[in-house]
Order: structure tokens, then C-alpha cells, then sequence
């Protein structure tokens, strides 16, 4: 599965959920998941992303990022429709730490 990484944090462009054929992502306030259940492997969604957030779990050290997806796309709402990017997304665009200061 593709999984969704700290880089999307507070930048939640969106472009990613209007590409998907599985219409697998799910969204929390600062971020979106992938359902690693539901997604295909496509990759279609990971050159849509600005942030570059996307990336296929077959990359080293994504451990803790493959379980968040896989828990909160459990948890939170699907989302298949592009919607409002925050204000401010391009100040967080390729901020580190993004996961410390404002994961929720
Ligand atoms: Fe959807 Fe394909 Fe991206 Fe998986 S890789 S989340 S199926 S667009
Ligand atoms: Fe996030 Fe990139 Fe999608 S910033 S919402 S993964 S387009």
C-alpha cells in the first residue's frame, strides 16, 4: 500500500483524493490516511501530492507512518472530494517536526 507521511501534516492540499480509483483516503483535521486495506497500489495519487507525501510502504523506515495510517483510516471519515486547503498549508510545506508540534 501507499502511505501518507508527516509532510502532508497542516499542508492537506487534497489533490491526492481526487485521483484515487478506490477512493481510499480518510481525514483527520491536520492530515488525510490511506486505507492500506482498500488501496490498490496504483500510485497514481503520489505525483499528484505538492507536499510529496505519498509514498509506496516498500521504503525503508515508514513503520510508524504504515501503522498510523492503518489505524486512524480505521477511525476517521473517508473523503473522496477535494476540499478546502488551509490558508497557511504552504507555510507548512516541508516543515520538519510537523508531527510533535501539531499531530492530532
Ligand atoms: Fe489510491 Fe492508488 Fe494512491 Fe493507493 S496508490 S491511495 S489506490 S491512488
Ligand atoms: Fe496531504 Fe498531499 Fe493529499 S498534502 S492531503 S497527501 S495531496
Amino acid at each position: 500500500a501507499y502511505v501518507v507521511t508527516e509532510a502532508c501534516i497542516k499542508c492537506k492540499y487534497m489533490d491526492c483524493v481526487e485521483v484515487c480509483p478506490v477512493d481510499c483516503f480518510y481525514e483527520g483535521e491536520n492530515m488525510l490516511v490511506i486505507n492500506p486495506n482498500e488501496c490498490i497500489d496504483c500510485g497514481v495519487c503520489e505525483p499528484e501530492c505538492p507536499a510529496e507525501a505519498i509514498v509506496p510502504d516498500t521504503e525503508p523506515n515508514l513503520e510508524k507512518w504504515a501503522e498510523l495510517n492503518a489505524k486512524f483510516s480505521a477511525e476517521w471519515p473517508n473523503v473522496t472530494v477535494k476540499g478546502e486547503t488551509p490558508a497557511d498549508a504552504d507555510d507548512f510545506k516541508g516543515v520538519p517536526g510537523k508531527y510533535d508540534a501539531h499531530f492530532s
